[in-house]
């Protein structure tokens, strides 16, 4: 099969497009490398891989990428929260923009797309668990943090139209946080980050007091996911959740962090403005609710914390 990747060059599109590649198809990445590198993909040795520098936001270029391939795992976004802040009007512009092109297009040629959104769009919702049915409950526009989760909103309202009005096979994820080796701690990335500052024996820095928590997928059983929705026939039209429900707060991922590297590193706490500016607003807590996509493919994570931990930090 041939299959498109936008943002093929990041963070989980260069493992997709090496999961993929392995299993003999043509991949063909689109990317700007705005964030992505070429050092993401530069391990994949085969001639199976096309890399092409451009934005899903030239129209052109989209057009006739999309022409020669069957399928699309549509990733390209601006990510990461200090990116967000810092570029809200370029997130919009990436997110929806080039999303609309790509799903305008892909609904031309009537090629298939898989949407990478996020857990974000449950917002400031304080339940347990997030299922895919529940409400989105977003902070004031005036906090550029939320423009990440309403460009990712918007984006699967426009896949779920394309699919309601004119039939276009779509699938949406929400992926919650998702780690593994090749993740840049550069845009705020926790992991990296802890993990490269307790090599190194530097201060661990902790945005807020750490009591937030979250759960932490490994890329290997995301990119599995991706390609088995992307498969099934019964995933058209529907949303999921992809993620690990082994939940830590921030201070014990520091802690795992630090004993799994045997690193000197000490913890440290930096408010929430000095990181991310004025009036920052944070989760608390974000666990998947993953029944959905268990009972469609069987989906759980396969690694626990420590053993990714145990992976990237012989990456790093
Ligand atoms: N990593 C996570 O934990 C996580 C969590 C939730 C959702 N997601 C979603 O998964 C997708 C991939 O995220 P990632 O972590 O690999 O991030 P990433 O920043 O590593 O990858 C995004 C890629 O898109 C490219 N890109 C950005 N704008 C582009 C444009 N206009 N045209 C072409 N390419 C462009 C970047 O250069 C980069 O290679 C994103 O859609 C993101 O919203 C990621």
């Amino acid at each position: 099969m041939k299959i498109l990747i936008t943002g093929g060059a990041g963070f989980i599109g260069s493992h997709l497009a090496q999961y993929l590649v392995k299993n003999n198809h043509q991949v063909f990445i689109l990317d700007d490398l705005s964030s992505g590198s070429l050092n993401n993909i530069a391990k994949i040795h085969s001639s199976l891989l096309h890399f092409q520098k451009g934005s899903i936001l030239d129209e052109r270029v989209l057009e006739k990428i999309i022409d020669s391939v069957d399928v699309i795992y549509h990733l390209a976004a601006v990510v990461g929260v200090q990116l967000v802040v810092k570029h809200p009007l370029k997130t919009m512009e990436n997110n929806v923009k080039g999303t609309e092109n790509v799903l305008k297009i892909a609904n031309k040629k009537r090629k298939k797309v898989l949407l990478t959104s996020t857990s974000e769009v449950y917002g400031k919702s304080c339940k347990d668990k997030f299922s895919e049915n529940d409400d989105l409950i977003i902070g004031p526009t005036s906090k550029s943090r939320w423009s990440y989760a309403c460009s990712k909103i918007v984006d699967e309202h426009l896949a779920l139209a394309y699919f309601k009005e004119k039939k276009l096979p779509v699938v949406i994820v929400r992926l919650f946080n998702t780690v593994g080796e090749g993740q840049s701690g550069r845009y705020g990335m926790v992991m990296p980050r802890f993990i490269k500052q307790a090599l190194n024996d530097e201060n661990i820095t902790i945005y807020g007091n750490g009591k937030q928590s979250r759960c932490f997928c490994y890329v290997g059983d995301v990119v599995w996911a991706l390609k088995k929705l992307m498969d099934r026939e019964e995933a058209v039209g529907e949303i999921y959740n992809i993620g690990n429900c082994e939940n830590v707060t921030i201070n014990e991922l520091a802690d795992r962090v630090v004993k799994l590297t045997s690193s000197k590193s000490k913890k440290i706490y930096i408010p929430y403005e000095e990181a991310y500016g004025e009036g920052f607003e944070e989760t608390m807590k974000r666990i998947p609710d993953i029944d959905k996509i268990n009972k469609l493919i069987g989906f759980q994570s396969k690694f626990n914390l420590d053993a990714i931990i145990e992976r990237m930090k012989n990456s790093i």
